[in-house]
């Protein structure tokens, strides 16, 4: 059987890209931090699945792309640029799925309680539940709200809860 192909855009260490070899997907994995990627690297390596993962050391605004996608991954990224750069982004990739393929955002929300001190929020996406409900609509998807528990990393040391918004969208046509 095929093996579908996903886009994981700012793949962190890998964790996704190598879950989904896992469960059959060729993955391609862009991460713009060279020392993010290099545990990627190592990561992937050690993974069994070393063979379906292509990761690229690479800023996802500078990647030239000339695949079509059956699924493309935003897990916590799109939080990280301008309301513009992140509506762009979505437009982008969403011209790059399959027919029927699923695009995937979670994206922290403006009223997450660890991002809501973070100094550069103010330049960055962080958007308002309206945001995400016109996202919604504009791409027909099925949107949900979610407060998650977090495991204690980077400078959280302890568990903590995040806001989180998670919008999935089908390309019909
Ligand atoms: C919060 S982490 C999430 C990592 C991964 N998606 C996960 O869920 O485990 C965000 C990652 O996106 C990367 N990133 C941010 N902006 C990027 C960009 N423009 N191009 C590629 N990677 C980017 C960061 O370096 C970071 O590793």
């Amino acid at each position: 059987m095929r093996r579908k192909l996903l886009l994981d855009v700012g793949c962190g260490e890998g964790k996704c890209c190598i879950d989904f070899a896992k469960k059959g997907y060729d993955v391609v994995g862009i991460e713009k931090d060279s020392a993010t990627f290099k545990k990627a690297k190592l990561n992937v390596d050690k993974s069994g699945v070393k063979k379906f993962i292509k990761i690229y050391n690479k800023d996802i605004r500078e990647v030239n792309l000339n695949k079509k996608f059956d699924g493309v991954l935003f897990n916590y990224i799109l939080m990280f640029m301008s309301e513009k750069e992140a509506q762009d982004m979505i437009d982008e990739f969403y011209k790059k799925l399959k027919k029927r393929g699923e695009m995937l955002i979670r994206i922290l929300m403006f009223d997450d309680p660890i991002a809501i001190n973070v100094r550069q929020r103010k330049k960055f996406f962080y958007p308002s539940y309206d945001k995400m409900k016109k996202l919604k609509r504009k791409y027909k998807g099925e949107l949900e709200f979610r407060l998650l528990r977090d495991k204690p990393h980077g400078k959280n040391k302890f568990s903590h809860i995040h806001s989180v918004g998670i919008l999935k969208i089908v390309k019909n046509k």
